[in-house]
């Protein structure tokens, strides 16, 4: 399925570490669509990851950037244009990492060093990607910039930890700097709070294999897998979504406004 919906963009996808990610599916699918882009992730990923792979695939180039600091994100965009001949109409922000998950600290007992980094990575990054986007005039008029999230940043799942308040201000950076971002140069800026999917960062949380049949049982769709969330994506980078902006769009079969389902209700019965 190809409608060279994106034919002639250029972009930026940030994220894609394995064939399971979002970032990685995104690209395909992008590629698939016509568009052209720059992969990049951090350089200790480069390492672990196969970005190589998608990378020939794509026919992308790999610009490494660690994407809390402002140097590698100026660099990357620099060179994103130079790599692509021209600004840049689309961007995925595909990155995700609490340090308190990985160490198993709960969300009652966290040490603030490793919170402080999970926000850097998970949140704050988001900021800094647009910062450098902005003030490097990057961004051609109607470009549109993507961040994943999740759920959790409006209601309460205890294992997604200090996850759900970087989701939280994660979404928040999208509303404040879409405004500045739309005002001034015709660029939307979204987030896409998606479905749970077994990727390495969403199984990097407790209980996850349980959550994520439960989430299946109450969507009335069922949950949204990394290729769903890829078609959606392209669809924000596409020109028949010029004019959504500052949102936060739930991508997740329905669940997030299921109260219960009859197969969750059932369990329960006596
Ligand atoms: N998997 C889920 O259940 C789920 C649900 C909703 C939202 N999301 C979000 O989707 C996004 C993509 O995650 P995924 O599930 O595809 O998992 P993933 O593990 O495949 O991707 C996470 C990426 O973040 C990158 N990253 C970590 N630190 C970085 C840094 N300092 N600089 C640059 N990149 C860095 C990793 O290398 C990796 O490629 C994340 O924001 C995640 O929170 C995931």
């Amino acid at each position: 399925m190809s409608f060279n919906l994106l034919k002639g963009k250029r972009g930026i996808i940030f994220g894609a570490l394995d064939e399971n990610s979002i970032a990685w599916k995104t690209a395909e699918t992008v590629h698939a669509e016509g568009g052209t882009f720059v992969l990049t992730n951090a350089p200790i990923a480069m390492r672990m990851g196969k970005i190589d792979e998608l990378a020939k695939k794509t026919g992308a180039t790999i610009v490494p950037a660690d994407a809390t600091s402002e140097e590698d994100l100026d660099n990357l965009v620099a060179k994103s244009m130079e790599i692509l001949g021209g600004k840049i109409d689309f961007v995925l922000h595909a990155i995700g990492m609490s340090v308190n998950v990985r160490k198993g600290r709960s969300y009652t007992d966290q040490k603030y060093d490793f919170t402080a980094k999970g926000w850097d990575v998970s949140a704050l990054s988001f900021h800094k990607v647009l910062q450098s986007l902005y003030k490097a005039d990057a961004m051609n008029e109607w470009g549109s910039i993507v961040a994943l999230t999740y759920m959790a940043a409006q209601r309460t799942f205890p294992d997604y930890n200090d996850m759900a308040d970087n989701k939280a201000y994660l979404e928040s950076i999208a509303r404040s700097f879409g405004y500045f971002f739309g005002k001034e140069k015709k660029v939307r800026v979204n987030t896409i709070s998606q479905s749970p999917t077994p990727t390495t960062a969403g199984q990097g949380v407790k209980g996850f294999n349980s959550f994520i049949n439960y989430a299946e049982k109450m969507s009335p769709l069922g949950n949204a897998t990394a290729q769903d969330c890829a078609e959606y994506t392209v669809t924000l980078f596409s020109d028949y979504t010029k004019k959504v902006t500052m949102q936060n769009l739930f991508h997740d079969g329905g669940f997030s406004t299921t109260g219960v389902s009859q197969e969750v209700v059932d369990n329960f019965s006596e």
